[in-house]
């Protein structure tokens, strides 16, 4: 079908730059945007801000109803909102940062996560949409035209993520990083290829060859014949 979007499915692990390589590759491309870990992110803010135990796996699902979520897909007005109330800056605190790997292994929080990322993905007005995180090329859009793995050597991984935070030591940024894979690999494998995912190894190139290598992928896979 002619004239049906381009799903490109981008995953990768923490520092790997996906987030700003997906959106400055959906704007080069025209494309809309999609970044699911903001919704796991405003999910454990709103979890918390029910004052329920994030150790309670049944009082956190059952705060998912009341999880008002909107999120803004043009790659130029990025912006997520809970429960009406701006986020975009709050749910990359590390007080959230710390919170989510409890909310992002229930099973059903993730089962009614993929829905609304497959319903956002569905609604896109652009010729397409790039969508990133940990789980797309395997269980969000397993069927994207296009399905990348990010990834990058840990030590460029921790450079990149020393240099976007100030005022910690580079030690304890690396700490925080391994604890954050760990935790996060337990619940979906972010590091390997699934069948037919092209790894993108992005540790030898810049922010712009990465987003170049990016865009051309789409182009040479989405207008094949
Ligand atoms: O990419 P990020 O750091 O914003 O992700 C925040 C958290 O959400 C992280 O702990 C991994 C989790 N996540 C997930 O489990 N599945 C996704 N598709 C995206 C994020």
């Amino acid at each position: 079908d002619l004239y049906k979007p381009v799903v490109v499915a981008v995953d990768g692990p923490a520092g790997s730059g996906k987030s700003s390589v997906s959106r400055a590759a959906a704007k080069a491309l025209g494309f809309d945007y999609q970044d699911t870990g903001a919704a796991y992110r405003a999910f454990a803010l709103h979890a918390v801000q029910q004052n329920v135990d994030l150790d309670d796996p049944a009082a956190v699902v059952k705060t998912l109803p009341t999880f008002a979520y909107e999120i803004g897909i043009d790659p130029d007005d990025h912006y997520v909102r809970v429960d009406g109330v701006d986020v975009t800056d709050e749910i990359r605190t590390p007080r959230v940062t710390a919170s989510v790997a409890h909310v992002a292994k229930l099973p059903e929080v993730r089962h009614y996560l993929v829905d609304l990322f497959r319903g956002i993905i569905a609604g896109t007005s652009k010729p397409g949409i790039v969508t990133e995180g940990r789980d797309i090329t395997t269980v969000v859009a397993p069927n994207a035209q296009v399905r990348i793995l990010l990834t990058a050597s840990e030590e460029a991984r921790m450079a990149r993520r020393s240099a976007e935070i100030t005022g910690q030591s580079a030690e304890e940024t690396a700490r925080q990083l391994s604890k954050r894979d760990q935790q996060d690999s337990k619940v979906v494998d972010f590091m390997t290829a699934a069948e037919g995912v092209t790894t993108l190894d992005s540790t030898n190139l810049d922010f712009d060859q990465t987003v170049q290598a990016v865009v051309e992928l789409v182009r040479s896979i989405a207008t094949a014949p």
